[in-house]
């Protein structure tokens, strides 16, 4: 007896471990489900934080930068711009582009009033609060 491997051992061997890796499966999914919302911050997504998406949306920034590593590697990783720099800094240079310095990489002039400059900091805020397991690991992106 023993030695021999028989058609029902080799059918017993395939439903278990498909029942086991389903049921693992489902629990690493209902997992995951459970601790997005405390990754991604979403109780911090205000109206403002909404409104400087929209505007990250309409003036293509990605088609330049990249956004936790999503995007154009053209200019520098944004996500965390606002703790690399902080909004002060993200309102004067929007305002100051372009530079005009020669042999360096220009960024248009979008025109953004006071408002929606406050919006898109507050977007980059919350963009660089998202629970990333430390990514970029540098803080130059
Ligand atoms: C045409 C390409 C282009 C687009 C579109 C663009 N940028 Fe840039 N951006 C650049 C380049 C190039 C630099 C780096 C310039 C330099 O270092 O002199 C830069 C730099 C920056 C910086 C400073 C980054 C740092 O680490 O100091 C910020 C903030 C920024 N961009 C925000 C934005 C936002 C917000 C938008 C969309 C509204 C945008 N950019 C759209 C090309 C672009």
């Amino acid at each position: 007896m023993s030695g021999i491997f028989t058609k029902s051992m080799a059918r017993n061997i395939f439903y278990g471990g498909t029942t086991f890796f389903f049921l693992l499966f489902l629990a690493l999914t209902f997992d995951t489900e459970r601790e997005l919302p405390n990754r991604d911050n979403r109780a911090a997504i205000t109206p403002e934080v909404a409104a400087g998406k929209h505007i990250w949306e309409t003036r293509n920034c990605l088609g330049c930068h990249t956004l936790l590593g999503e995007g154009a590697y053209f200019a520098p990783e944004l996500g965390n711009v606002y703790k690399r720099r902080g909004g002060d800094f993200i309102k004067g240079w929007m305002q100051a582009m372009p530079t005009g310095a020669p042999g360096r990489r220009q960024m248009p002039q979008f025109n953004l009033t006071d408002e929606e400059l406050d919006q898109l900091v507050a977007f980059l805020k919350y963009t660089s609060e998202i629970n990333t397991a430390n990514w970029p690991p540098n803080i130059e992106g």
